[in-house]
C-alpha cells in the first residue's frame, strides 16, 4: 500500500522527502477506539439503549470528520505551505483516508441498529444521502489500493472528487442544519443530530478548509 509517485510529486523546487507512517498503527488505533466505544455503548445500553447508540454514532462521526478533513486538505495545504508537516500529511493521506473508512464502518453499524429500534432516529436528507455516501466511501477505499486504482484509470480522480464533495455535503448538512434550524425545530421534523456547541467549531473548521482549498486553487490558476 505505498503511495504512488504521482501522489508524492513535489509542487515547488523546494522538494522535501516525506516520511511514510506505518499504516497499521493508525488502523489498529481506529479499531481499538471502535472496540472501546462499543464496549462503553454495550455497558450503558442496558439503561438507555437509544442514548447509548446515539453516543456511539456521534463519536464515530466525529472521528470520521477529523480523518476525512486531514487527507481532504493535504494537497492544497502542501501547495500553499511546503513544510515537513504538510508533506507528511500528503504522504500519509491514503492511510488517513482508509482509517476514515474504518470509522465510517463504525458509524454504519449503530445507525442501522438505531433505525431498527427507532424509525425516526434520522432525517430524510441523511437517509437519502447516507447510503450514496457509504457507496462512495467503499469505492474510494477500494480504489485507494494500487491494483484497483490502475483499474479505475481516468475515472479515479472523478470518483474521488465526487465522493469527497458528497462526504463534505453530508458533514455540512449534519452540522449546519442544527446551527441554522435549531435543535427544537429539528426534532419537530424528525431530525437526527443532537445540538452541541462543538458543531459551531466543526462548521468553522469546514469553512477554513474550504478557504484553504480555494486559496490553493487560485495559486495554481495564477501560476
Ligand atoms: C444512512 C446513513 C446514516 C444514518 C442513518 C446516520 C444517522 C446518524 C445519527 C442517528 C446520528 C446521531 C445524531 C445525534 O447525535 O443525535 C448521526 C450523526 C452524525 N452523522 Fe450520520 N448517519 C448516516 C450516515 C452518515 C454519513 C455517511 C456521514 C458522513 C460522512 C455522517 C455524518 C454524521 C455527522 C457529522 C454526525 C454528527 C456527529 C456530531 O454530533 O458531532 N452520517 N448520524
Amino acid at each position: 500500500m505505498k503511495d504512488t509517485e504521482q501522489e508524492n510529486k513535489p509542487f515547488t523546487k523546494k522538494t522535501r522527502t516525506c516520511r511514510q507512517f506505518n499504516p497499521w498503527i493508525l488502523y489498529a488505533a481506529a479499531i481499538a477506539f471502535l472496540f472501546l466505544l462499543t464496549a462503553y455503548t454495550l455497558i450503558t445500553a442496558w439503561e438507555k439503549p437509544i442514548d447509548a447508540l446515539l453516543f456511539h454514532t456521534r463519536y464515530t462521526a466525529r472521528a470520521s470528520f477529523i480523518l476525512f478533513l486531514l487527507p481532504f486538505i493535504a494537497r492544497p495545504l502542501a501547495q500553499l505551505v511546503n513544510i515537513p508537516a504538510t508533506q507528511w500529511l500528503l504522504c500519509n493521506r491514503r492511510t488517513l483516508g482508509l482509517t476514515f473508512a474504518i470509522c465510517m464502518a463504525g458509524h454504519f453499524v449503530p445507525t442501522m441498529i438505531l433505525l431498527a429500534i427507532e424509525e425516526e432516529a434520522s432525517d430524510i436528507v441523511t437517509l437519502i444521502l447516507g447510503p450514496i455516501v457509504y457507496f462512495f466511501v467503499a469505492l474510494m477505499a477500494l480504489t485507494s489500493f494500487d491494483k484497483y486504482k490502475r483499474k479505475a484509470g481516468r475515472h479515479w480522480r472523478t470518483l474521488h472528487s465526487t465522493g469527497n464533495y458528497l462526504i463534505l455535503s453530508i458533514l455540512i448538512f449534519s452540522y449546519a442544519y442544527v446551527f441554522f434550524v435549531g435543535a427544537e425545530t429539528l426534532e419537530e421534523f424528525g431530525g437526527s443530530v443532537t445540538s452541541s456547541p462543538l458543531h459551531n467549531i466543526f462548521l468553522f473548521i469546514i469553512g477554513i478548509t474550504l478557504l484553504i482549498r480555494v486559496a490553493a486553487w487560485l495559486k495554481t490558476v495564477r501560476a
